[in-house]
């Protein structure tokens, strides 16, 4: 029997643990933060019960966490599942009655919910109804429910999934990025504090560089450095203990991972340096094409690896450096990023 709440959540008790449960814990992500903030205090201000807010990204980048501090912060309850897990109109009225004003009703992977529950969905995020059909055939019945006033807390990795409707019904729409160094370093600091594993800045840094803007990889990866630490050096993490033991795991001195290098080899042997479309490079690496899009590219862009223009992919220069591959002389786009 499937429970329309939650219970594969994707983190390790190690995750949640480190999980900051408010907002001045909460580093980097700015400007989220504060618009965030702000509903919080305006809707506390007035009494109010929060909008509706949709937080998309890519995985380990924090929405899941800022569900449950949005919660905290407004003092309400917060009921947590999943899009695919919501498999019929009863699942989801099962969780929407439960709720009490103010509550929030985390929906994570909302992008997997069935075409058919977001139809429900919609009433119940603009007029707090629900309209469910009781009974097959020629017995069957509508019955209204009416839902307490709610707040409804989306998570997605694939926002371009989204139904038009459905997003039109966030009063927020909030896009986490990835995390500059110096944010993924006060969080490797935080997180050493917490389970008691003494670290320098060079180390936190090391870890942060390493970890592909990503707070749960860094996670992980102090984990291990830790493990290192204490059965190969004195149980102190610095930057060449941080570099040793990542070197050990094969991670990447940039921090790119499996997936990235294969999209980096494939763009450069495979086609030449591009450009290639989306769905090409997707299936010469074995990936859906929303996929690569959403998950997997943003990161290679923002580095300076990958470019997209209008005839499709193209390797940077920063590519054929990493893949130690001379870059094709004669191709304009390669030599007009030389001088950036
Ligand atoms: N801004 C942050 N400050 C400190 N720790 C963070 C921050 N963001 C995320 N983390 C840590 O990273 C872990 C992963 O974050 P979280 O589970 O919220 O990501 P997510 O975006 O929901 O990922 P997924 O898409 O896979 O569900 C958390 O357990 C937490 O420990
Ligand atoms: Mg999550």
């Amino acid at each position: 029997m499937n429970s329309p709440l939650k219970e594969d959540a994707p983190d390790t008790p190690f995750d949640q643990s480190l999980r900051p449960p408010v907002f001045a814990e909460f580093a980097g992500q700015q400007r989220v933060r504060e618009r965030l903030e702000l509903m919080v205090a305006a809707a506390k201000g007035r009494g109010d019960v929060l909008e509706h807010i949709l937080l998309s990204g890519p995985p380990g980048l924090g929405k899941t966490t800022l569900a449950y501090i949005l919660a905290q912060s407004m003092g309400v309850n917060i009921k947590s599942t999943s899009g695919p897990v919501i498999e019929k109109a009863g699942d989801l009225a099962g969780l929407l009655t439960t709720l009490e004003r103010g509550d929030v009703l985390f929906v994570d992977e909302i992008h997997r919910l069935q075409a058919t529950i977001e139809e429900y969905l919609y009433p119940a995020m603009e007029d707090y109804k629900l309209d469910i059909i009781i009974d097959g055939g020629p017995n069957a019945r509508s019955i209204r429910l009416n839902l307490p006033k709610f707040t409804l807390i989306g998570a997605t990795t694939r926002s371009g999934m989204l139904s038009a409707p459905l997003r039109s019904r966030f009063g927020m729409d909030a896009r986490l990025d990835y995390y500059a160094a110096e944010d993924l370093q006060a969080i490797v600091e935080r997180s050493a504090g917490l389970i008691g594993v003494p670290i320098d800045a060079g180390g936190a840094l090391e870890i942060a560089r390493r970890s592909r803007g990503t707070p749960r990889i860094a996670n992980n990866h102090l984990r291990w450095v830790r493990d290192y630490a204490q059965v190969r050096a004195d149980g102190r993490i610095d930057r060449a203990v941080a570099d040793a033991a990542l070197a050990m795991r094969d991670i990447d001195a940039d921090g790119l991972d499996e997936m990235d290098k294969r999209v980096l080899e494939a763009l450069v042997y495979k086609f030449g340096g591009g450009p290639v479309g989306l769905n090409n490079l997707a299936v010469a690496i074995g990936e859906e094409a929303g996929t690569l899009e959403e998950v997997h590219e943003p990161y290679l862009i923002m580095q300076g690896y990958v470019k997209r223009t209008p005839q499709g992919r193209v390797a940077l220069e920063k590519t054929y450096r990493k893949l130690g591959v001379k870059p094709p002389s004669g191709s304009g786009h390669v030599q007009g990023e030389l001088g950036i």
